[in-house]
C-alpha cells in the first residue's frame, strides 16, 4: 500500500519504485518506528485528538506487529516503500479503521528523523560499552606490565625506553576521549523531533514535550524546520567513529609491526590470526590488517554524508534518505572492529624479553648517558657530542652502550666512572622518569589508579 496514491492517476514506474524505496535498509529500525508510533498515539489520546478505544486498538496492534516481526511470523514486505508504510499498512490490515488514525499530526519527515535518532541513540550506548570493555582490557595489560621495558619510538626510530604499561596507557587515553565525544554527541542530539510534521508543525494541539518524555528525550526540538532537516548528529557521530577507527588503526599498525619477524614483540593467539594457503610458516595478523583497512570505509561514510548535506535547502529533501545505509554500515563496522580488536589484544602474548633487548640495543639510554655527564658537571652540548662519539664507536663494535668496558668509556671521556652502568641501565632510565604521565613505576601506578577511578564512575 502506498501512503500517497490519492493524487496520482498513473502507476509508478517500476524502476522508480526500486530507486525510491528504502525498505531494504530502513527495516533495521522497525522497533524504533513502532516505539515512536506508540508514544505518538499515547500523546494524541492524552490531548483528546484520539479516543482511548482507538489508542488501545492501535497500541495492541503495533505491539502485535513488533512481536510477530521479532518471532518471525510476520515477514517485512520487500515491496513496501519504507518501514513506515509497511507498519502502517499492516496495522490497517489487522485492526481496520482505527489504524488509519495513527498518522494524525505526523509526517514521515519527523517520523524518520525520530526513528533514526532512536536507533543511533541506542547504537551510541552500544559503542560506548564496547569501548569500556576495551579500556578494561587495556588497563589489565597496563597493570601487568609496569616493568615490561621496551623502546619508545619517535620517527619509528628507537628513542627512549618506556614500558608496555606506558605505551598501552597512551591508547587508554585515546579511547577515553572517544567515549567523551560519544557522550557529548548524545547530550546534544537527545531532543525529540516528533510533532514537527512535514516542516511547519501541525494544527493539532500536540504536546510535544510529553511525547519527548515518553521516549526518554531531554525535551522536544526547538524549530520544526530544523527538526526534519538536521543531520548534524549523524555527521558528528561519523566523525567520532572515524576517530575511533583512526585510533584502532594506529594500534593495529603497531600490532602488525610488533608481530613481524623483525620485532617479535608479541605473539598473536592462534584464534586471532590466520595462515597462508601457500607459505606454511606464516601466521598473519589479518584482524589488525582488516581493522586498519576498514578505517577507510568509515572515513568514506563521513565524507559522503557531508557531501550529501552541503547543498540542501531547508527543509526535508529526499537526498537525506542517503544518511542511512552509510551510517548503518559505519556503525556495524566500528562495533565489529572494537569487539575483534579487544579479543585480539586480550589474547596477545607479550614477549617481554625481546622488548627489553630491543630497548637495550637501540641506544635508547643515550639521553640518560648524556644526563650522567651533565650531572658530573659537563655542559649538555658537550655531553651530547661525547655520547654521539660513543654511539658511533658502539655501532662499529656492534655493542650496546651497556656492554663496553670502562676503559673504552674513559678513552672517550675521563669523566666516566664505574657508576655509568647503573646510570644507563634501562630500569634506571625508566625509574628516573617520575613526572606525571611518565613511565616510572611511581608515575604509572598513579596513572593506573586514575584509570580505575575513571572506569568505576563512567
Ligand atoms: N525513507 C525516507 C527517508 O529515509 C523517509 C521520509 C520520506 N519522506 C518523504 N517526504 N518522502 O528519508
Amino acid at each position: 500500500m502506498k501512503l500517497w496514491g490519492g493524487r496520482f492517476t498513473k502507476e509508478t514506474n517500476e524502476l522508480v519504485n526500486n530507486f525510491n524505496a528504502s525498505i531494504s535498509f530502513d527495516q533495521k529500525f522497525f522497533k524504533e518506528d513502532i516505539e515512536g508510533s506508540i508514544a505518538h498515539v499515547t500523546m494524541l489520546a492524552k490531548q483528546g485528538i484520539l479516543t482511548d478505544t482507538d489508542k488501545k486498538a492501535i497500541i495492541d496492534g503495533l505491539t502485535g506487529i513488533k512481536e510477530d516481526i521479532i518471532n518471525g511470523t510476520l515477514a517485512i514486505d520487500d515491496n513496501a516503500e519504507d518501514i513506515h508504510s509497511f507498519v502502517e499498512a499492516t496495522l490497517i490490515e489487522r485492526i481496520g479503521e482505527a489504524g488509519k488514525r495513527l498518522h494524525t499530526g505526523r509526517s514521515r519527515n519527523d517520523q524518520v528523523a525520530l526513528d533514526m535518532k532512536l536507533y543511533t541513540r541506542n547504537q551510541i550506548k552500544e559503542i560506548d560499552s564496547l569501548l569500556k570493555e576495551l579500556l578494561t582490557v587495556l588497563l589489565k595489560i597496563m597493570e601487568e606490565n609496569i616493568d615490561t621495558f621496551m623502546p619508545g619510538f619517535t620517527h619509528l626510530q628507537k628513542a627512549q625506553p618506556v614500558t608496555l604499561a606506558h605505551h598501552t596507557g597512551a591508547y587508554f587515553e585515546m579511547f577515553k576521549r572517544d567515549r567523551l565525544r560519544l557522550k557529548d554527541i548524545y547530550n546534544r542530539m537527545n531532543y525529540c523531533p516528533l510533532g514537527s510534521g512535514a516542516l511547519a508543525g501541525t494544527t493539532y494541539p500536540l504536546d510535544r514535550e510529553y511525547t519527548a518524555s515518553l521516549l526518554d528525550f531531554y525535551g522536544a526540538t526547538d524549530n520544526s524546520m530544523d527538526s526534519v532537516a538536521d543531520r548534524d548528529y549523524l555527521i558528528e557521530l561519523l566523525s567520532a567513529m572515524s576517530t575511533i577507527m583512526m585510533h584502532l588503526s594506529r594500534f593495529s599498525e603497531e600490532i602488525i609491526l610488533w608481530n613481524s619477524n623483525e620485532y617479535r614483540f608479541i605473539e598473536l593467539d592462534d584464534a586471532y590470526s590466520t595462515g597462508s594457503s601457500i607459505m606454511p610458516q606464516k601466521k598473519n595478523p589479518d584482524i589488525a590488517e582488516l581493522v586498519r583497512g576498514k578505517t577507510g570505509r568509515v572515513y568514506g561514510a563521513l565524507m559522503s554524508l557531508l557531501t550529501t548535506m552541503k547543498g540542501l535547502p531547508l527543509a526535508y529533501n529526499k537526498d537525506m534518505q542517503e544518511d542511512k545505509e552509510l551510517t548503518f554500515d559505519a556503525i556495524d563496522t566500528v562495533k565489529g572492529c572494537i569487539a575483534l580488536f579487544t579479543g585480539m589484544i586480550k589474547t596477545t602474548k607479550f614477549n617481554k624479553k625481546n622488548m627489553e633487548e630491543s630497548a637495550k640495543h637501540g641506544f635508547t639510554n643515550a639521553t640518560d648517558a648524556a644526563d650522567y655527564l651533565v650531572n658530573k658537571g659537563v655542559p649538555f652540548r658537550d655531553a651530547h657530542g661525547i655520547i654521539g662519539q660513543l654511539v658511533l664507536y658502539c655501532i662499529e663494535q656492534n655493542k650496546p652502550l651497556d656492554d663496553i668496558s670502562i676503559d673504552e668509556y674513559k678513552a672517550i671521556s675521563p669523566v666516566f666512572e664505574d657508576d655509568i652502568y647503573e646510570a644507563i641501565a634501562i630500569k634506571t632510565c625508566v625509574e628516573k622518569r617520575l613526572t606525571k604521565g611518565a613511565p616510572s613505576e611511581t608515575a604509572m601506578k598513579a596513572a593506573i589508579k586514575a584509570c580505575h577511578e575513571y572506569l568505576d564512575k563512567e
